[in-house]
């Protein structure tokens, strides 16, 4: 396990619309067996009251909200997230040096400092995409040089398609910590993800923390799932 790493290192994503089926599932997992995500429709709807109370539930919370602003603005708005006392937040690469730097110096001085990774390119954007918003090269050429730029503003990491584990963990070594979704248990459906792995091979392929949502969040038995999901994880982490 790379050095960073910590226990558990599942997230399970907390996509839903309405507070009441998240509750209910939240009561059914366990803060030993996975942290949460919180990503932008639960946030804009619920706010900080309700990670608050994830937090309270003893929960780790990952606060996917990917800042891009000028750099003051996504400085402040990762300090109102250290204040809320959450385990980890984004923001995009393609904001640039400046951007992400200002936030790694305001969270420095925050009372909690709170893990700070990036978005490189999004796995929802192909070839095309990128060249028409004016990047040269592939996806993969373009994930790797702004997870370099990432790593050179002194984040601690990257969200990136399991597939793309192997390259980075080679590019930025050890300690640069990468945070997969895309990830299913062999038995699962792929849902809308285009590429998944198994979390053992997400594992082996260098990723540090898996993030795994409609496998848990659908399924009749969420912490049957999580459990099966964290017990192939800590093989492949023996293994490995
Ligand atoms: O349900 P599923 O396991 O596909 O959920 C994956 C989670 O990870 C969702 O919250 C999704 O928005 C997020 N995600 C992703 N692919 C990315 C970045 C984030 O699936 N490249």
């Amino acid at each position: 396990m790379p050095p960073r790493t910590t226990e558990p290192r599942v997230i399970v994503a907390l996509d839903f619309a309405d507070l009441g089926p998240a509750r209910e599932l939240v009561r059914r997992l366990d803060p030993t067996l996975c942290r949460l995500k919180v990503g932008k429709e639960m946030y804009t709807r619920y706010g900080p009251h309700f990670v608050e109370e994830l937090i309270k539930a003893g929960y780790e919370v990952f606060l996917d909200l990917k800042f891009h602003d000028i750099p003051n603005t996504v400085a402040a708005a990762c300090a109102a997230a250290a204040d809320l006392g959450v385990w980890m937040i984004n923001v995009h690469a393609s904001g640039g040096r400046k951007m992400m730097e200002a936030a790694r110096e305001r969270l420095a001085v925050a009372s909690h400092r709170p893990l700070l990774i990036a978005v490189t390119v999004l796995t929802s954007m192909g070839e095309g995409d990128i060249r028409e918003v004016g990047y040269a090269g592939t996806p993969e050429e373009n994930v790797l040089r702004l997870a370099a730029l990432a790593h050179g503003a002194g984040l601690d990491g990257v969200v990136c398609s399991p597939r793309e584990a192997t390259a980075l963990r080679a590019a930025e070594g050890a300690d640069f910590l990468l945070v997969t979704p895309g990830v299913r248990p062999p038995t699962a459906s792929a849902d809308d993800q285009q590429r998944v792995m198994t979390p053992a091979d997400a594992i082996s392929a260098g990723a540090d923390y898996l993030v795994v949502g409609r496998p848990v969040t659908k399924s009749p038995d969420p912490l049957g799932v999580l459990r099966e999901i964290s017990a192939q994880v800590v093989a492949a982490s023996a293994g490995g």
